[in-house]
């Protein structure tokens, strides 16, 4: 292998040729591919002797013909990545034609064209069209294309490309061909192709303007019955996104494809979504409230994609976030609508924490935009790691509102249809939409780490002011030791001592008063240190920061833990009301940790119980958000907080805190229990999912106690449920203790669902993130279980017991799973990358994993970048 090399953002150069029209024409086999592409290139400068640097990998290359004439093979230059033709013809066009072989069937890689579950499919985001065929493999080269599909007719009988079905028809041999044409311009990695024996269901969608647009999702006949869910939800988010952004869909057909080997969640490629299963098949009994909530979500996003992405694409990969961060803030504006937008709002930012903040801590942090890149690939993996890039759109909408955002994408539109552009380009439209000053906002794309944002205030009761300091510092990252102040926007509410907001009258900052008349302002912190004044505030008030979190940073106030409790009982933001909970749980763990690591005997503050307890039974309050509000930060969060990391007295506090409160407020928990059961038919809407929210949120703290009164209740939840969420969620709660109970609830529930693979992998799943004692020989063993595939495996596990039998496991299969799927394997190394934060004994046993990980033969680049990277 050659030694892998970093490309970097600064080296951008326009491409010397585009591409203006496509034509592919697909020979599908068992043994073998053959890719036929007929392409019309144009020289960006005319005359031009540059060379064209196709890419290409994993081809056998079996003819290249320009203008017609058949190329010798010292015309030409081939290596192990790219096809290099060096004189072309200096014409204002000229075609080019490139015969390959590929061989699908062994592409494990799930990147590419390869096949799942015996029919073919295609993953080419962000580098695997370079795998089907030689080509410029990069989004700024956007070009019309047909696609001429053929295959063996009984075993293939769908074949689906982007665009309009122009032909179809039978050919000799029971081979059969169908031809598409896509009338819009698309990079190659929104290309897509399936073969297979697949059945649709079918409905239809009115755009506003008028055009009937069939939609199909395409699915194993058996599963269509699963597909309602999908349907729903795609017909919602065409009806959204013209309802509140004015976005069409631009063609007369839509097809959606559920394929069960995928190595993330969906793609967007043109008119034909390709998913992975877990993502678009749903029903009552196989499929949870969060499966619901997430098919929604994702069908949502690869939809909206079609303008955000697809009509306007990245010019590089740089920009990624350029579609990914508009398009994910787009499908959690549309979740949020349809559902609770406060309560989304609050899973959004936990999943920022818990997965964003880590990463942008570690080795692989990286700016926004990044400066450089191994392996695009690596930029892909990890949960929701375009959350950040989310978070900036936010804040765009935040400083314009709803009405000035909108003229700032319309403008976007207007000026990039059809082009690849950057994330200066939305930046600017943006701004020239709304003559906005956005000051030094941009440092918000390049610069890595997460903003540390601190708060102090005063109260002046002479003068009547109110005082609130900001600073801000970004910790350095991996190639940026020091940073630059940047614009945050921090939206302030202030609670009089009835907790009602103080409407605001002025505030005083950098020599000019500003009058504002509302009950809650923007502060435009862009400083490394600055001051805001309010006038005319009559008594000391409480402050409301970051409502709604309006800005992706970690802050540290000086409130005290009466303001906290003030706060949560009272604050108009209900975002707020559940922060100021959470800053008061993890206050309380750290402490906890330290008693614990000191062997003081583990106490918890009553005021902590109270105030969650009058949450719990406050009827006036969203039962969903109840239930977010009675959840403790997760271990990697207080981990996150700690110089040196403690997984056993993190794990313990958690514990011991989630029991006490389960002791303490045990009466409240059952009655939720009992008064929000249900027996009627399982229905998706915000209000049914609340209550289960709320009823198994209390069932596993009840369970937690290890009570056999409880441990029978529990039991009788799981035996009585008429849906999975009802009955997993007991089964989870029985399955946090070990024992008896335990061992036989998984069997009994593995018996009933051994049938359906995706309701086997949550089985998995769950067992893998236990975090009961001796959790790594219970995973080892479930390596040998009959349903468990290496090519669909679970990363999450008590990962840290501290004999290193959790990271010798983990190393031990990324080796193993690099050779089958290298995107996958980098995911899992990933865990490994923040070993620094650890003790020495966990440290020296995680790096030396890593270091074998290194030292194996044949090592990706993907995990070659994340495993060196660790290392460094
Ligand atoms: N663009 C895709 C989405 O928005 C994510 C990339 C999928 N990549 C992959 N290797 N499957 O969902
Ligand atoms: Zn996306």
């Amino acid at each position: 292998m050659d030694a892998p090399k970093e490309i970097f953002l600064k080296d951008y150069t326009k491409p010397d040729y585009y591409f203006e029209t496509v034509d592919l024409s697909f020979s599908l086999g068992e043994e073998k591919t053959i890719v036929s592409s007929l392409i019309k290139v144009s020289p960006r400068v005319q005359g031009s002797s540059a060379p064209l640097v196709l890419d290409g990998h994993d081809l056998k290359l079996l003819s290249v013909k320009v203008e017609g004439k058949l190329l010798k093979e010292g015309d030409y230059q081939l290596d192990s990545r790219h096809l290099t033709l060096p004189s072309l013809p200096a014409k204002e066009s000229f075609v080019l034609e490139i015969d390959t072989e590929i061989y699908p069937h062994k592409n494990t890689s799930l990147d590419g064209l390869y096949k799942s579950s015996g029919n073919f499919c295609t993953q080419c985001e962000a580098e695997g069209f370079r795998k089907i065929t030689f080509y410029q493999d990069r989004p700024d080269i956007m070009a019309k294309y047909t696609c001429r599909v053929e295959a063996d007719k009984s075993l293939y009988p769908v074949l689906l490309s982007n665009g309009n079905l122009i032909s179809q028809g039978d050919i000799e041999g029971g081979r059969h061909f169908a031809l598409w044409e896509d009338p819009f311009k698309k990079p190659c990695y929104l290309f897509a192709l399936v073969a297979g024996q697949l059945a649709s269901r079918d409905d239809t969608f009115t755009t506003r303007s008028g055009r009937e647009v069939s939609l199909k999702i395409w699915t194993p006949a058996e599963d269509l019955p699963k597909t309602a869910h999908a349907m729903y939800s795609l017909k919602a988010a065409m009806k959204w996104d013209e309802d509140v952004f004015g976005l069409e869909y631009d063609l007369d057909l839509f097809n959606i494809v559920a394929v069960p080997d995928f190595n993330m969640g969906a793609m967007e490629n043109k008119s034909l979504n390709i998913f992975n299963s877990k993502l678009v098949l749903a029903s009552p009994e196989t499929a949870t409230d969060a499966d619901y909530a997430a098919i929604l979500g994702v069908i949502g996003h690869e939809y909206f994609h079609n303008w955000t992405g697809n009509r306007v694409t990245c010019r590089d990969w740089f920009q990624l976030s350029l579609k990914e961060g508009l398009t994910v803030f787009r499908d959690q504006e549309f979740s949020s609508d349809m559902g609770s937008r406060t309560v989304k709002r609050i899973a959004d930012v936990s999943k920022l924490r818990i997965y964003q903040f880590p990463q942008d801590a570690g080795p692989m942090a990286h700016p926004v935009r990044p400066h450089s890149y191994i392996k695009m690939d690596n930029f892909y993996t990890g949960k929701f790691l375009f959350a950040k890039g989310a978070e900036v759109v936010r804040m765009y909408k935040t400083l314009l509102g709803s009405e000035g955002f909108r003229k700032g994408i319309d403008l976007y539109f207007q000026r990039h249809d059809e082009q690849a552009v950057t994330c200066e380009d939305f930046f600017a439209a943006m701004r020239d939409a709304n003559s906005a000053d956005f000051a030094n906002f941009l440092q918000w794309y390049s610069q890595a780490g997460t903003p540390v944002v601190k708060v102090a205030s005063s109260y002046n009761a002479e003068a009547r002011t109110f005082s609130l300091k900001f600073s801000q510092e970004i910790p350095p990252t991996p190639g940026q030791p020091t940073k630059e102040a940047t614009f945050i926007p921090v939206v302030v509410g202030l609670l009089d001592s009835s907790g009602k907001d103080i409407t605001l009258s002025s505030v005083y900052h950098d020599g000019t008063l500003q009058t504002i008349s509302s009950s809650s302002t923007i502060l435009r912190v862009t400083k490394k240190e600055e001051e805001f004044v309010f006038s005319d505030i009559a008594e000391r008030p409480v402050p409301s920061l970051f409502r709604g979190f309006s800005a992706p940073v970690r802050v540290e106030t000086d409130l005290s833990d009466d303001d906290l409790f003030f706060l949560l009982a009272h604050d108009s933001d209900e975002f707020n009301r559940w922060e100021a909970g959470q800053v008061l749980a993890r206050k309380l763990m750290l402490n906890l940790v330290s008693d614990f690591q000191q062997n003081r005997p583990l106490v918890l503050n009553p005021k902590f119980i109270q105030g969650l307890g009058s949450v719990l039974s406050d009827s006036t309050l969203d039962k969903e958000f109840i239930a977010k509000a009675i959840t403790l930060p997760g271990e990697g969060e207080i981990m996150d907080m700690m110089a040196v990391a403690d997984p056993d007295a993190v794990h313990a506090v958690r514990k011991f805190v989630r029991k006490q409160l389960a002791s303490e407020l045990k009466t409240e928990l059952l009655k939720i229990v009992e008064n929000n059961r249900s027996t009627e038919a399982y229905v998706f809407d915000h209000p049914n999912m609340a209550r289960r929210a709320l009823k198994n949120t209390a069932l596993a703290y009840l369970a937690s106690l290890e009570d056999p009164s409880y441990v029978e209740l529990a039991l009788s939840e799981y035996k009585l449920a008429t849906n999975l969420t009802d009955q997993f969620a007991a089964l989870a709660a029985l399955a946090q203790n070990r024992g008896k109970t335990r061992d036989n609830v998984l069997a009994d529930f593995y018996n009933k669902w051994q049938g359906d693979y995706l309701v086997v992998n949550k089985w998995f799943l769950l067992q893998s993130s236990s975090d009961i004692p001796g959790n790594v020989e219970n995973v080892t063993k479930l390596l040998d279980h009959p349903a468990f595939d290496l090519r669909n495996p679970n990363k999450a596990m008590n990962f840290h017991a501290k004999d290193g039998s959790g990271y010798k496991f983990l190393g031990d299969i990324v080796v193993q799973l690099d050779k089958i799927n290298p995107q996958v394997a980098s995911r899992m190394v990933s865990a490994f990358s923040r070993w620094k934060r650890y003790d020495e004994t966990r440290q020296a046993l995680a790096k030396a994993q890593l270091e074998m990980i290194m030292s194996a033969n044949g090592l990706s680049e993907n995990v070659f970048e994340i495993a060196s990277k660790s290392l460094a």
